[in-house]
């Protein structure tokens, strides 16, 4: 069993604003793990992808209120992060093709389809699992380097 330090639940309205409130308490949750400034980096750029990707795409169809993002964040022991992003939106029928760089089912003036390239880049794993109608999660990890302990 890997050994949990800390854990983080958030369920915010799929609303733009909330790109950056995810952001902004992944990076104050991880903070606290030392990470470098890239790993924190990654990280919040990983989690945005993720977030958009649900008010825009998962949620693409509804309007008003009710319809939320989850995230689940966690520490362990051995310095993995494990990020869950997931909705009860419109689901992925295809996730290979979803996951092919430059596919996109959103605008073309807007959306470049490298969302989930991105995600695979910053992250150790990343992996997606959808159901049509049911929603998408997302699940990414990664290995924070050891602290240094400005020993030299
Ligand atoms: N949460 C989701 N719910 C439903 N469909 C999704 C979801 N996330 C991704 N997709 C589908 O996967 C495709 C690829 O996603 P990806 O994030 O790689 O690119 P994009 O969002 O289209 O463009 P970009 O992220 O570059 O702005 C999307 O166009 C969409 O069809
Ligand atoms: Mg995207």
């Amino acid at each position: 069993m890997k050994k949990i330090l800390n854990e983080m639940k958030l369920r915010l309205p799929a609303k733009s604003v909330n790109e950056s409130v995810a952001r902004s308490c992944i990076s104050a949750f991880i903070a606290e793990a030392n990470p470098t400034v890239e790993e924190l980096c990654d990280l919040r750029c990983a989690v945005s992808e993720a977030v958009t990707n649900c008010i825009v795409h998962a949620y693409r169809d509804c309007t008003g209120e009710g319809y939320y993002i989850y995230i689940s964040v966690r520490l362990y022991e051995s310095r993995e992060v494990s990020v869950e992003v997931s909705d009860n939106g419109c689901g992925i029928e295809n996730i290979e093709l979803a996951r092919t760089p430059m596919f996109t089912t959103g605008e073309p003036n807007e959306r470049c389809g490298m969302g989930f390239l991105v995600m695979d880049n910053f992250t150790d794993s990343l992996t997606v699992k959808s159901r049509v109608g049911k929603g998408t999660s997302v699940l990414m990890r990664k290995i924070l380097s050891p602290v240094s302990t400005g020993e030299k």
